[in-house]
């Protein structure tokens, strides 16, 4: 070789190893993130931060692409990947490679107590998100159910902080293993929809700490959750979303969450106080479609223009952009720069499968006087399916919750398939119009002759199936509004009586997402709580019915005789839904269960309820000791048995209550449960380990958690009423 070949070939080693180390940090995937953080922000311009905090379009944020910073996209959730909305208006772009895996309601999540399924679930929809290039689902949400008539509770997980708390880590770390961040909302109080722009909420620290918050931190101390959504309404006086009591001191105080706060859209109001008080990011101010859009629209939020200014001008300090910037940085790098993270996939049958695993095991039977359910094949000719419910898609409407489900098989679908089409006679019975977020439009057809049909089917049926409930229809169980009543809408208890009055052999399926009145449950033989349960409804729901398989699951919500006898509600409309300005959450601690209990009002479905075609026996609850320390955790077990001749599973429940607490403490909470399978005659032993400190209430003077020294009982049930063993204990 020549030397002047020897010296070219040094000089390109020399330049490739250069190149090689002039890498920039930031794009150095062998350094730490918070490495790559610190050298993107020092490479960015003022102007070029302020972009990266506030929303380009509808949906996404603009990155900085002088730097390669991808956009960052996001889309609704929490049941399925929303369909495409258009740049800068609510409307459906109009897409044809949208159509998702429309999956069960999370009130359904919550009804399987199961928390395998809820990694399942959250993983399943992840991928999808990631599919369609999403990098943040905009849910869970985990706004615990205070009232029935909140329009938004299908979205949430019930009313019991720990259940929520147990079912939200395993969802949100299923989507997260996507490289697609789950966003928990609406943080905090969000509890109803009424006024919920504006409402302002006055509850207790105590009530805020153990009812409203758990479910938010075990989000994000377990979950370890990217994104969280702050909410619409206030706290004592000042909007959730730039809050400092909840955002700077609890949220990234106490719970170390080092993520980024979203506006929901078009939840900030001032800059200075998104500056200041803990948000992160701005989205959807004022650009609701044709009516306020402006072509400058985004750059003229509250964290776009008027931010830069004060930054420009001192008034406001340059750290608290970084710090933004930072967190949204740091979101990149676990999603859209994670070169890792997988590709994802979109209505695949697996998911299918997922979505329908978790629909059969969610579905609750209410009730079930002489074995009414499962219906056998075979043992009915004309089998009368009545109900709007049993043939409408309940996969759109209900607010930004809606989907393009690529299929959703209804219920007459699932049961045609079971029952053959010769056997099954369907009538509408009743209506309602198509389902649009606002106003309520009118049913076409006419009342008197739908019911005066299904009458006249039902009268020679051998059996009478009714599919009611909600329908996610404006004031149904949808977003921006509350329900007005707790009875059912369309005139559905009417229908029932009239049919009673000429077929005694009738049950009813409810499809909903809320607790409603049941003027007629004395005479109806069987019930079934179902929710919207998706692409796979009719099939699940089929399957139930049939026997093909066994139900197990369990209200996460109380269903009240009457709405009065529901907490918030019962104290008037201050309490509920407020008095136009503030809503005073009188009833504290007492949600739920927890009001039920205390007070002695029975619940018509408690809380926990749901039957089985099979029986279980429970053996003895004991403890592994008799005293504790407050640092030990409380071995509990319990023998369960399959006393029936099919296969099914339990979801065994074990509550904790105080003899002689110094304040006021619910008869029972909530803290353990677990699925358990068994086959005919199989029995399990089943163990639970609750940590002492678990049994702590939140003292507002010392703004301490405290376990007293004291004599404490477990419950172990099939609900929080069907209790078949107790045992105390004494904590020292
Ligand atoms: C809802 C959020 C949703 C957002 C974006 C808001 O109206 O409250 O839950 O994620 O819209 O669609």
């Amino acid at each position: 070789m020549n030397k002047f070949f020897f010296l070219l070939m040094m000089h390109c080693c020399a330049c490739i190893m250069v190149a090689q180390t002039s890498l920039p940090v930031y794009l150095d995937e062998t350094e730490s993130i918070e490495e790559r953080i610190g050298d993107i922000l020092s490479r960015m311009t003022l102007e070029e931060k302020v972009d990266m905090i506030h929303a380009q379009s509808k949906f996404s944020t603009k990155g900085c692409p002088r730097l390669g910073i991808p956009e960052l996209w996001m889309s609704d959730g929490p049941h399925g990947v929303r369909m495409e909305i258009a740049w800068d208006s609510w409307k459906h772009a109009g897409w044809t490679n949208d159509s998702c895996t429309a999956f069960p309601a999370l009130t359904c999540l919550a009804a399987t107590f199961n928390p395998e399924l809820a990694w399942k679930y959250g993983k399943a929809v992840g991928e999808e998100a990631r599919f369609r290039k999403k990098d943040v689902l905009l849910g869970p949400g985990v706004n615990i159910y205070r009232v029935p008539l909140n329009g938004r509770n299908f979205e949430y997980m019930g009313e019991d902080p720990y259940l929520a708390s147990r079912m939200v880590v395993p969802y949100i770390q299923g989507v997260q293993s996507n490289g697609v961040a789950a966003c928990l909302k609406h943080f905090a109080l969000n509890n109803q929809e009424s006024n919920r722009k504006q409402v302002n909420v006055e509850v207790s620290d105590r009530a805020l700490r153990e009812i409203y918050l758990p479910a938010f931190k075990a989000g994000v101390e377990e979950g370890k959750v990217w994104m969280v959504m702050g909410a619409y309404n206030k706290f004592r006086g000042k909007f959730c979303s730039h809050h400092e009591f909840l955002l700077q001191k609890i949220l990234k105080g106490e719970w170390q969450f080092d993520g980024v706060v979203v506006t929901d859209w078009g939840s900030a109001h001032d800059t200075r106080e998104a500056a200041l008080y803990g948000l992160d990011m701005e989205m959807g101010t004022g650009t609701d479609g044709l009516t306020k859009n402006t072509p400058l629209a985004y750059q003229d939020y509250y964290l776009a223009k008027p931010y830069l200014k004060m930054l420009r001008s001192g008034e406001l300090p340059l750290s608290s952009l970084d710090d933004k910037v930072k967190r949204v940085l740091r979101l990149c790098l676990r999603t859209n720069m994670d070169r890792r993270r997988p590709y994802g996939s979109l209505a695949t049958q697996e998911h299918a499968d997922i979505a329908c695993q978790i629909a059969e095991e969610g579905i609750v039977l209410l009730k079930n006087d002489n074995h009414f359910f499962p219906i056998k094949r075979g043992k009915y000719k004309k089998i009368a399916v009545i109900g709007q419910n049993a043939v409408r898609s309940l996969t759109v409407g209900g607010g930004s919750s809606e989907l393009k489900a690529k299929k959703e098989i209804s219920p007459l679908e699932g049961l045609m398939s079971i029952y053959g089409k010769k056997n099954i006679y369907f009538s509408m019975g009743y209506t309602s119009g198509p389902s649009k977020f606002h106003p309520q439009l009118p049913a076409v057809d006419k009342a008197d002759s739908l019911r005066y049909a299904a009458i006249a089917l039902a009268k020679d049926a051998d059996i009478v199936l009714f599919f009611g409930g909600l329908n996610k229809n404006y004031k149904q169980d949808c977003e921006g509004v509350d329900r007005t009543s707790y009875g059912l809408p369309y005139g559905q208890d009417q229908l029932i009586r009239e049919i009673l009055k000429v077929n005694k052999n009738v049950a009813v399926v409810l499809i909903s997402g809320n607790a409603v009145s049941m003027p007629w449950i004395d005479d109806i033989p069987a019930v079934v709580q179902s929710w919207y349960l998706g692409s796979e409804s009719g099939n699940a729901m089929g399957r139930v019915i049939a026997g093909d398989v066994n139900p197990s699951g369990k209200l996460p919500f109380s269903i009240p005789v009457r709405l009065e006898d529901n907490g918030a509600c019962s104290f008037g409309a201050s309490s509920y839904p407020g008095d136009g300005t503030n809503v005073y959450y009188k009833e504290d601690i007492l949600v739920g269960y927890r009001w039920h209990d205390t007070q002695k009002i029975p619940a018509l479905f408690p809380f926990g309820h749901g039957l089985s075609y099979t029986e279980f026996a429970y053996g003895e609850l004991k403890t592994d000791k008799k005293i504790y320390d407050k640092d030990e955790n409380i071995v509990l077990s319990l023998k369960l048995t399959n006393r029936g001749k099919c296969g099914g599973a339990e979801s065994v429940q074990i509550y904790a209550g105080q003899s002689h607490p110094s304040v006021l403490r619910p008869i029972k909470e909530l803290k353990a449960f677990k699925k358990v399978f068994l086959l005919p005659g199989e029995s399990k032993n089943v163990t639970f380990s609750i940590p002492a400190k678990e049994l702590a209430f939140y003292d507002e003077i010392s703004k301490m958690w405290i376990v007293e020294s004291d004599c404490f009982t477990f419950f172990c049930g099939a609900s929080s009423t069907d209790i078949h063993d107790t045992v105390s204990v004494n904590i020292r």
